[in-house]
Protein backbone atom coordinates (compact mmCIF):
# COMPACT_ATOMS: atom_id res chain seq x y z
CA UNK A 1 0.00 0.00 0.00
CA UNK A 2 1.49 3.37 -0.79
CA UNK A 3 1.37 5.24 2.28
CA UNK A 4 -1.01 8.25 2.53
CA UNK A 5 -0.04 11.84 3.20
CA UNK A 6 -2.05 13.78 5.96
CA UNK A 7 0.33 16.54 6.18
CA UNK A 8 1.07 15.80 9.38
CA UNK A 9 -1.55 17.44 10.71
CA UNK A 10 -0.67 20.86 9.08
CA UNK A 11 -2.73 23.33 8.75
CA UNK A 12 -4.04 25.02 6.37
CA UNK A 13 -5.37 21.70 4.46
CA UNK A 14 -8.36 20.99 2.51
CA UNK A 15 -11.35 22.47 4.05
CA UNK A 16 -13.91 20.21 1.45
CA UNK A 17 -14.19 16.88 0.33
CA UNK A 18 -13.38 16.91 -3.65
CA UNK A 19 -13.77 13.92 -6.15
CA UNK A 20 -10.08 12.92 -6.75
CA UNK A 21 -8.64 14.94 -4.13
CA UNK A 22 -5.11 14.53 -3.85
CA UNK A 23 -4.22 14.43 -0.38
CA UNK A 24 -3.32 11.24 -0.78
CA UNK A 25 -0.64 11.15 -3.39
CA UNK A 26 1.10 14.10 -2.27
CA UNK A 27 3.48 11.44 -0.34
CA UNK A 28 3.99 9.14 -3.46
CA UNK A 29 4.92 12.20 -4.93
CA UNK A 30 7.25 13.78 -2.48
CA UNK A 31 9.28 10.06 -2.49
CA UNK A 32 9.90 10.45 -6.20
CA UNK A 33 11.15 13.71 -5.80
CA UNK A 34 8.91 15.75 -7.92
CA UNK A 35 7.94 18.41 -5.26
CA UNK A 36 11.49 19.93 -5.01
CA UNK A 37 11.13 22.32 -7.28
CA UNK A 38 11.83 25.99 -7.11
CA UNK A 39 9.62 28.21 -9.21
CA UNK A 40 8.37 31.83 -10.10
CA UNK A 41 4.34 31.90 -9.81
CA UNK A 42 1.98 29.11 -8.96
CA UNK A 43 -0.81 28.00 -11.24
CA UNK A 44 -3.38 25.45 -10.37
CA UNK A 45 -5.95 25.53 -12.82
CA UNK A 46 -7.83 22.68 -11.65
CA UNK A 47 -8.58 23.74 -8.43
CA UNK A 48 -10.67 21.04 -6.62
CA UNK A 49 -9.77 20.99 -2.91
CA UNK A 50 -6.37 22.27 -3.40
CA UNK A 51 -4.44 19.54 -1.63
CA UNK A 52 -1.40 20.20 -3.70
CA UNK A 53 -1.87 23.97 -3.08
CA UNK A 54 -1.47 23.88 0.15
CA UNK A 55 1.08 21.40 0.66
CA UNK A 56 3.66 23.62 -1.08
CA UNK A 57 2.24 26.66 0.78
CA UNK A 58 3.11 24.84 3.80
CA UNK A 59 6.61 23.91 2.39
CA UNK A 60 6.89 28.17 1.41
CA UNK A 61 7.70 27.13 -1.77
CA UNK A 62 4.42 29.50 -3.05
CA UNK A 63 4.65 33.13 -3.69
CA UNK A 64 2.22 34.24 -5.82
CA UNK A 65 -1.06 31.87 -6.91
CA UNK A 66 -2.93 31.55 -9.64
CA UNK A 67 -5.70 29.15 -8.52
CA UNK A 68 -8.70 28.73 -10.57
CA UNK A 69 -11.47 26.02 -11.44
CA UNK A 70 -14.50 25.90 -13.79
CA UNK A 71 -16.88 25.07 -10.55
CA UNK A 72 -18.20 29.02 -9.71
CA UNK A 73 -19.49 27.81 -6.09
CA UNK A 74 -16.03 26.15 -5.46
CA UNK A 75 -14.40 29.38 -6.68
CA UNK A 76 -17.25 31.71 -4.64
CA UNK A 77 -16.18 29.77 -1.57
CA UNK A 78 -12.23 30.34 -1.78
CA UNK A 79 -13.35 34.17 -2.28
CA UNK A 80 -15.37 34.28 0.77
CA UNK A 81 -12.71 32.72 2.62
CA UNK A 82 -10.27 34.79 1.48
CA UNK A 83 -12.09 37.67 2.00
CA UNK A 84 -15.08 37.75 4.43
CA UNK A 85 -14.07 35.01 7.13
CA UNK A 86 -15.83 36.10 10.14
CA UNK A 87 -19.20 36.70 8.52
CA UNK A 88 -18.56 32.89 6.75
CA UNK A 89 -17.94 31.32 9.93
CA UNK A 90 -21.01 33.18 11.58
CA UNK A 91 -23.08 31.45 9.22
CA UNK A 92 -21.46 28.02 9.44
CA UNK A 93 -22.22 28.39 13.14
CA UNK A 94 -25.66 28.23 12.38
CA UNK A 95 -25.43 25.46 10.16
CA UNK A 96 -23.65 23.48 12.38
CA UNK A 97 -26.62 23.92 14.95
CA UNK A 98 -29.26 23.62 12.74
CA UNK A 99 -27.99 20.99 10.89
CA UNK A 100 -30.62 17.62 10.32
CA UNK A 101 -31.70 15.59 7.63
CA UNK A 102 -35.09 17.61 7.38
CA UNK A 103 -32.96 21.10 6.98
CA UNK A 104 -30.16 18.91 5.13
CA UNK A 105 -32.90 19.47 2.03
CA UNK A 106 -34.24 22.78 3.15
CA UNK A 107 -30.59 24.01 2.41
CA UNK A 108 -29.66 21.73 -0.21
CA UNK A 109 -32.77 23.64 -2.08
CA UNK A 110 -31.72 27.14 -0.98
CA UNK A 111 -28.51 26.76 -1.87
CA UNK A 112 -29.61 25.58 -5.72
CA UNK A 113 -31.79 28.45 -6.13
CA UNK A 114 -28.77 30.88 -4.95
CA UNK A 115 -26.23 28.88 -7.86
CA UNK A 116 -28.71 29.52 -10.30
CA UNK A 117 -29.37 32.86 -9.56
CA UNK A 118 -28.01 34.91 -12.38
CA UNK A 119 -26.56 38.16 -9.57
CA UNK A 120 -25.85 37.68 -5.80
CA UNK A 121 -24.97 40.21 -3.14
CA UNK A 122 -22.44 40.23 -1.25
CA UNK A 123 -24.67 38.60 1.40
CA UNK A 124 -25.85 36.33 -0.39
CA UNK A 125 -22.44 34.65 -1.92
CA UNK A 126 -21.37 34.39 1.99
CA UNK A 127 -24.59 32.32 2.51
CA UNK A 128 -24.06 30.20 -0.86
CA UNK A 129 -20.72 29.76 0.35
CA UNK A 130 -21.48 28.67 4.09
CA UNK A 131 -24.09 25.84 2.16
CA UNK A 132 -21.45 24.88 0.36
CA UNK A 133 -19.12 23.89 3.05
CA UNK A 134 -22.43 22.90 5.02
CA UNK A 135 -23.24 20.27 1.89
CA UNK A 136 -19.68 19.18 1.52
CA UNK A 137 -19.48 17.87 4.73
CA UNK A 138 -23.07 16.05 5.41
CA UNK A 139 -23.98 14.84 2.24
CA UNK A 140 -23.70 11.73 1.24
CA UNK A 141 -19.84 10.09 0.39
CA UNK A 142 -19.15 14.10 0.53
CA UNK A 143 -18.88 14.60 -2.85
CA UNK A 144 -19.61 17.42 -4.69
CA UNK A 145 -21.76 16.22 -8.07
CA UNK A 146 -24.23 18.12 -10.20
CA UNK A 147 -27.27 17.23 -12.86
CA UNK A 148 -27.31 18.33 -16.05
CA UNK A 149 -29.16 21.22 -15.02
CA UNK A 150 -26.38 22.06 -12.58
CA UNK A 151 -27.88 21.62 -9.39
CA UNK A 152 -26.03 20.05 -6.80
CA UNK A 153 -27.96 16.63 -6.16
CA UNK A 154 -25.94 14.26 -3.66
CA UNK A 155 -28.69 13.16 -0.81
CA UNK A 156 -28.06 13.44 3.07
CA UNK A 157 -25.35 11.00 4.13
CA UNK A 158 -26.11 9.36 7.59
CA UNK A 159 -23.05 10.91 9.48
CA UNK A 160 -23.43 11.25 12.99
CA UNK A 161 -22.18 14.74 14.46
CA UNK A 162 -20.63 15.58 11.43
CA UNK A 163 -17.87 18.37 11.72
CA UNK A 164 -19.04 20.95 9.28
CA UNK A 165 -16.04 23.37 9.88
CA UNK A 166 -12.87 24.12 11.64
CA UNK A 167 -12.32 27.28 12.51
CA UNK A 168 -8.26 27.29 13.08
CA UNK A 169 -7.94 25.66 9.09
CA UNK A 170 -10.21 28.28 7.54
CA UNK A 171 -8.06 31.06 9.65
CA UNK A 172 -5.23 29.25 7.99
CA UNK A 173 -6.49 28.51 4.50
CA UNK A 174 -7.65 32.61 4.48
CA UNK A 175 -4.02 33.42 5.23
CA UNK A 176 -2.89 31.29 2.39
CA UNK A 177 -4.93 32.64 -0.06
CA UNK A 178 -3.92 36.15 0.68
CA UNK A 179 -1.37 36.14 -2.04
CA UNK A 180 -3.78 33.81 -4.11
CA UNK A 181 -5.89 35.60 -7.14
CA UNK A 182 -8.62 33.19 -7.78
CA UNK A 183 -10.76 32.89 -10.76
CA UNK A 184 -13.63 30.58 -12.22
CA UNK A 185 -11.88 29.70 -15.79
CA UNK A 186 -11.35 27.23 -18.19
CA UNK A 187 -7.60 25.96 -17.61
CA UNK A 188 -6.64 27.37 -21.39
CA UNK A 189 -7.38 30.62 -20.10
CA UNK A 190 -6.23 30.34 -16.86
CA UNK A 191 -2.62 29.65 -17.91
CA UNK A 192 -2.35 31.92 -20.92
CA UNK A 193 0.10 34.68 -18.81
CA UNK A 194 2.72 31.76 -17.27
CA UNK A 195 6.16 32.45 -18.05
CA UNK A 196 9.49 30.73 -18.50
CA UNK A 197 10.19 29.63 -14.44
CA UNK A 198 6.82 29.49 -13.33
CA UNK A 199 5.02 26.11 -12.30
CA UNK A 200 1.71 24.45 -13.35
CA UNK A 201 -0.18 21.78 -11.48
CA UNK A 202 -2.76 20.50 -13.78
CA UNK A 203 -5.03 17.96 -11.84
CA UNK A 204 -7.64 17.41 -14.32
CA UNK A 205 -10.87 15.06 -14.06
CA UNK A 206 -9.56 11.52 -15.69
CA UNK A 207 -9.88 10.02 -18.59
CA UNK A 208 -12.21 6.56 -17.29
CA UNK A 209 -10.42 3.49 -17.18
CA UNK A 210 -13.28 1.21 -16.84
CA UNK A 211 -16.97 1.41 -16.94
CA UNK A 212 -17.09 1.90 -13.16
CA UNK A 213 -14.51 4.62 -12.18
CA UNK A 214 -16.27 7.26 -14.91
CA UNK A 215 -16.80 10.13 -12.67
CA UNK A 216 -16.18 13.20 -14.50
CA UNK A 217 -19.26 14.99 -13.03
CA UNK A 218 -17.77 17.89 -11.01
CA UNK A 219 -19.44 20.14 -13.08
CA UNK A 220 -22.43 19.90 -15.73
CA UNK A 221 -19.86 20.00 -18.91
CA UNK A 222 -18.11 16.35 -18.64
CA UNK A 223 -14.73 16.59 -19.52
CA UNK A 224 -14.11 14.20 -22.42
CA UNK A 225 -11.12 13.06 -24.76
CA UNK A 226 -11.48 15.65 -26.82
CA UNK A 227 -10.53 18.13 -23.67
CA UNK A 228 -8.11 15.50 -22.96
CA UNK A 229 -6.15 16.50 -26.40
CA UNK A 230 -6.66 20.24 -25.92
CA UNK A 231 -5.37 19.87 -22.67
CA UNK A 232 -2.20 18.51 -24.07
CA UNK A 233 -1.92 20.94 -26.59
CA UNK A 234 -1.58 23.66 -23.53
CA UNK A 235 0.96 21.83 -22.19
CA UNK A 236 2.98 21.08 -25.00
CA UNK A 237 2.57 25.33 -25.91
CA UNK A 238 3.64 26.14 -21.85
CA UNK A 239 6.82 23.67 -22.02
CA UNK A 240 7.77 25.00 -25.27
CA UNK A 241 7.65 28.57 -23.04
CA UNK A 242 9.93 26.89 -20.18
CA UNK A 243 7.26 26.86 -17.81
CA UNK A 244 7.37 23.42 -15.41
CA UNK A 245 4.43 21.59 -16.00
CA UNK A 246 3.75 18.40 -13.41
CA UNK A 247 -0.17 16.45 -14.74
CA UNK A 248 -1.78 14.12 -12.84
CA UNK A 249 -3.86 11.63 -15.03
CA UNK A 250 -5.15 8.38 -15.75
CA UNK A 251 -2.58 5.35 -16.48
CA UNK A 252 -3.81 4.72 -19.67
CA UNK A 253 -1.95 4.02 -22.95
CA UNK A 254 -4.29 6.66 -24.75
CA UNK A 255 -3.19 9.29 -22.27
CA UNK A 256 0.53 8.84 -22.80
CA UNK A 257 -0.03 8.55 -26.46
CA UNK A 258 -0.90 12.57 -26.10
CA UNK A 259 2.35 13.13 -24.53
CA UNK A 260 5.21 10.86 -25.62
CA UNK A 261 6.71 13.50 -28.53
CA UNK A 262 6.87 16.27 -26.41
CA UNK A 263 10.90 16.31 -26.18
CA UNK A 264 12.13 16.04 -22.06
CA UNK A 265 8.84 14.95 -21.28
CA UNK A 266 9.03 12.04 -17.94
CA UNK A 267 6.12 9.49 -17.61
CA UNK A 268 6.00 8.18 -13.61
CA UNK A 269 3.54 5.12 -11.91
CA UNK A 270 2.55 6.39 -8.95
CA UNK A 271 0.36 4.19 -6.87
CA UNK A 272 -2.52 6.09 -5.54
CA UNK A 273 -5.63 4.80 -2.82
CA UNK A 274 -8.76 5.30 -4.25
CA UNK A 275 -11.49 6.17 -2.16
CA UNK A 276 -14.30 7.70 -3.94
CA UNK A 277 -15.61 4.57 -5.64
CA UNK A 278 -19.04 3.22 -3.88
CA UNK A 279 -18.29 -0.08 -4.21
CA UNK A 280 -16.18 -1.31 -1.34
CA UNK A 281 -14.39 -3.38 -2.82
CA UNK A 282 -13.08 -1.89 -5.67
CA UNK A 283 -11.52 1.17 -2.89
CA UNK A 284 -7.38 -0.42 -3.42
CA UNK A 285 -4.86 1.16 -4.81
CA UNK A 286 -4.71 2.30 -8.54
CA UNK A 287 -2.23 2.79 -10.85
CA UNK A 288 -1.98 6.50 -12.07
CA UNK A 289 0.73 8.91 -13.96
CA UNK A 290 2.41 11.73 -12.80
CA UNK A 291 3.65 13.37 -16.24
CA UNK A 292 6.45 16.43 -15.61
CA UNK A 293 9.03 18.17 -18.28
CA UNK A 294 11.93 18.22 -15.25
CA UNK A 295 13.39 15.60 -13.65
CA UNK A 296 13.29 13.68 -10.11
CA UNK A 297 14.89 15.67 -7.43
CA UNK A 298 15.35 18.99 -10.11
CA UNK A 299 15.22 22.23 -7.71
CA UNK A 300 16.74 24.87 -10.01
CA UNK A 301 15.44 27.13 -12.77
CA UNK A 302 17.38 25.08 -15.81
CA UNK A 303 15.64 23.04 -17.59
CA UNK A 304 16.09 19.25 -18.19
CA UNK A 305 16.07 20.13 -22.30
C1 LIG B 1 -9.52 15.91 -10.24
S1 LIG B 1 -10.36 17.37 -9.77
C2 LIG B 1 -9.10 18.29 -9.00
C3 LIG B 1 -8.85 17.79 -7.60
C4 LIG B 1 -7.86 18.63 -6.83
N1 LIG B 1 -6.50 18.46 -7.32
C5 LIG B 1 -7.90 18.26 -5.34
O1 LIG B 1 -6.86 18.00 -4.71
O2 LIG B 1 -9.00 18.27 -4.79
C6 LIG B 1 -10.64 18.19 -11.29
C7 LIG B 1 -11.21 19.62 -11.19
O3 LIG B 1 -11.26 20.15 -12.52
C8 LIG B 1 -12.37 21.03 -12.62
N2 LIG B 1 -12.65 21.19 -14.08
C9 LIG B 1 -13.32 20.38 -14.92
N3 LIG B 1 -13.28 20.85 -16.18
C10 LIG B 1 -12.53 22.00 -16.15
C11 LIG B 1 -12.10 22.94 -17.13
N4 LIG B 1 -12.43 22.80 -18.42
N5 LIG B 1 -11.32 23.97 -16.74
C12 LIG B 1 -10.98 24.13 -15.43
N6 LIG B 1 -11.37 23.27 -14.45
C13 LIG B 1 -12.13 22.21 -14.80
C14 LIG B 1 -13.44 20.36 -11.80
O4 LIG B 1 -14.40 21.31 -11.36
C15 LIG B 1 -12.62 19.73 -10.65
O5 LIG B 1 -12.59 20.58 -9.52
Amino acid sequence: MPRSFRSNGQLPRPFIKWAGGKGNIIGPYEEKGLLSLEFKDYYEPFLGGGAMFFHLWNKKKIRKAYLSDINKDLIDTYITIKEHLNELLDALKVLQNMHSKEEFYKFRAEFNELKTRAELSEEEIIRKSALFIYLNKTCFNGLYRENKKGEFNVPFGRYKNPKIYDEENLRAVSKALQNAELRVCDFEDAVKNARAGDFVYFDPPYMPISPTSNFTSYHQKDFTIDEQKRLAKVIENLIGRGVYVLLSNAYHPDIRALYEHIPGINFFEILAPRYINSNGKKRGPVKEYAISNYLPGQKTLTLSF
